[in-house]
């Protein structure tokens, strides 16, 4: 694409207008707008455009060409040359350019997956084995099916698909979402209490937005997830973790907790966020009567439970254990569904069940902040699902993702016996490990990564306390069983010559 250039002609400068011309292009030149090879336009058009003599137009383009900035190819037309001194734009993104006032509150998470400061780590390291959690497979994704998909809503799009729409998003994939949980989920929702969002992320961050004020407490299991704890801190909430044990969250311990965590004697927890299913990262299931607890304890606060549920559609062993929402009569639950880990992250199709009280508000946010989320993909996941599509994946990824997760443990098992310990392995698409070893976490996955193998150590995930063990988070789901195999060698082989 030809660059637009835009210069301006002052007709009240002294300075030339030949001279003036050469010193806006050199300017896009050094600022990086222009970059090597970048076509620029024809003395013609510049003319028009700018309503000088062509003469003026080729005279600067000359001088420039002269100094080594252009190339003028004949019946091409005028380019950037290649060894034009344009700035590196990567030096921007440096650290001394990071402003650290800016920085202050932004946490610096250690784990380079999370990081958004780490976009050039490890860029020089090949990455043979990729352990990183909550990706799903790639190679078995129906793509074809999904493009089709895709296909028929452009085909079907009319003029108010394509404005803008309502804020809760596609009334017809509320419709599936709500029919899918009712049978899969238990909850007996309606498609008006449905609104979609970004991913779950966004109805996290909608959630903080609208519950917590300054210094208003929100419960966070602990460990939890780094990056989706932030939200809540983010909008000014204070974060209380609640350790987790085999039954899930410690109802019984919230207050213990705020006694030692909060800075306010008073306390009122506005907000609860669990992940009943699958507790993320540890993995355990919380039982029926921890449920109940749990319900009980917010109906007598008042507090809202956020039931995120990323990862439910993938269970191994055991029944499907129906939602927490589906348990609460008093609309204190708040559930939230992620498309992340059945489609793929990049489909950013999340979703909220909101109690009634809390829809008008959540919808304002949603409006002011973003608007709608896009229509057109929306309308191709609800034909996904209502065509079946989207059951028969879930169905058919549920036993290669048990395939690779039980190879995973026959792979540790064989390299590290019984000095290895796993956690959450009846669902989802990862396992928490912890390590018999002396070596220390980040050590050990700094060693794994000289051999192409990355693994996360867990530690970011536990608040105030850290594992006592080395205890890393490996996602499966996207390695096939031969990569986990020779993956979880190459991690063998990076503890043991730790230990040398
Ligand atoms: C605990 C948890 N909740 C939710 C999500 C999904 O977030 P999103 O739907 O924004 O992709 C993830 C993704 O990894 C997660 O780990």
């Amino acid at each position: 694409m030809t660059h637009e250039l835009l210069i301006r002609i002052d007709k009240k400068l002294a300075t030339s207008f030949t001279r003036q011309i050469y010193e806006q292009i050199l300017q896009s030149i050094t600022s990086g707008c222009l970059r090597i090879g970048d076509p620029i336009p024809s003395t013609r058009l510049m003319a028009e455009k700018i309503q000088v003599s062509r003469s003026v137009i080729l005279q600067a383009y000359e001088q420039l060409q002269a100094e080594g900035y252009l190339e003028m190819r004949r019946g091409a037309g005028t380019f950037i040359a290649a060894n034009a001194a344009v700035i590196d734009t990567d030096l921007f993104y440096s650290e001394a350019n990071i402003d650290n006032e800016l920085m202050v509150n932004v946490p610096n998470f250690k784990s380079v997956e999370n990081n958004p400061l780490s976009r050039n780590v490890n860029s020089h390291a090949t990455i043979l084995y990729d352990f990183r959690h909550g990706i799903p497979a790639w190679d078995t994704f129906p793509m074809d099916r999904w493009q089709r998909a895709l296909t028929e809503a452009c085909r079907r799009a009319t003029p108010e698909m394509l404005t803008y729409g309502s804020a809760e998003g596609s009334l017809a994939l509320r419709e599936e979402i709500a029919r899918l949980v009712r049978s899969t989920r238990s909850i007996p929702a309606s498609a008006e209490q449905i609104v979609i969002t970004s991913g779950a992320t966004q109805a996290l961050d909608i959630l903080a937005r609208l519950c917590l004020k300054d210094g208003e407490q929100v419960i966070v299991e602990n460990p939890t997830h780094n990056v989706l704890r932030e939200i809540f801190r983010f909008s000014g909430g204070e974060v209380i973790p609640v350790r987790v044990d085999e039954d899930g969250i410690c109802v019984h311990e919230i207050n213990q907790s705020i006694a030692i965590h909060s800075k306010e004697a008073d306390s009122h927890p506005k907000l609860i966020y669990v992940t009943p299913s699958h507790q993320f990262p540890v993995g355990v299931t919380m039982s029926f009567n921890r449920r109940i607890e749990l319900l009980d304890w917010a109906r007598r606060t008042g507090a809202f439970i956020i039931e995120d549920d990323y990862d439910s559609e993938y269970r191994y062993v055991g029944p499907k254990v129906s939602a927490l929402a589906g348990l609460d009569s008093s609309g204190r639950v708040i559930y939230v569904g992620s498309f992340s880990k059945i489609l793929f992250p990049a489909l950013r199709i999340g979703y909220a069940i909101l109690p009634y009280v809390l829809l008008k508000p959540f919808l304002a946010i949603k409006w002011i902040t973003d608007r709608m989320s896009p229509t057109l993909e929306q309308e191709a996941l609800a034909d996904f699902i209502q065509s079946g599509q989207y059951a028969k994946h879930v169905s058919y990824m549920s036993k290669l993702y048990a395939s690779r997760r039980a190879c995973l443990v026959n792979a540790l098992d064989q390299e590290f016996g019984d000095r290895v310990h796993y956690f959450g392995d009846e669902a989802g698409l990862h396992l928490l490990i912890e390590l018999d070893t002396s070596v220390n976490e980040e050590l050990i996955a700094k060693k794994a990564m000289q051999y192409g193998t990355q693994i996360y150590p867990a530690s970011d995930y536990y608040i105030d306390s850290q594992p006592s063990k080395a205890t890393f988070l490996l996602g499966y789901a996207n390695l096939s069983k031969s990569q986990i195999r020779a993956g979880i060698k190459l991690v063998a082989r990076a503890e043991q010559e730790c230990k040398e």
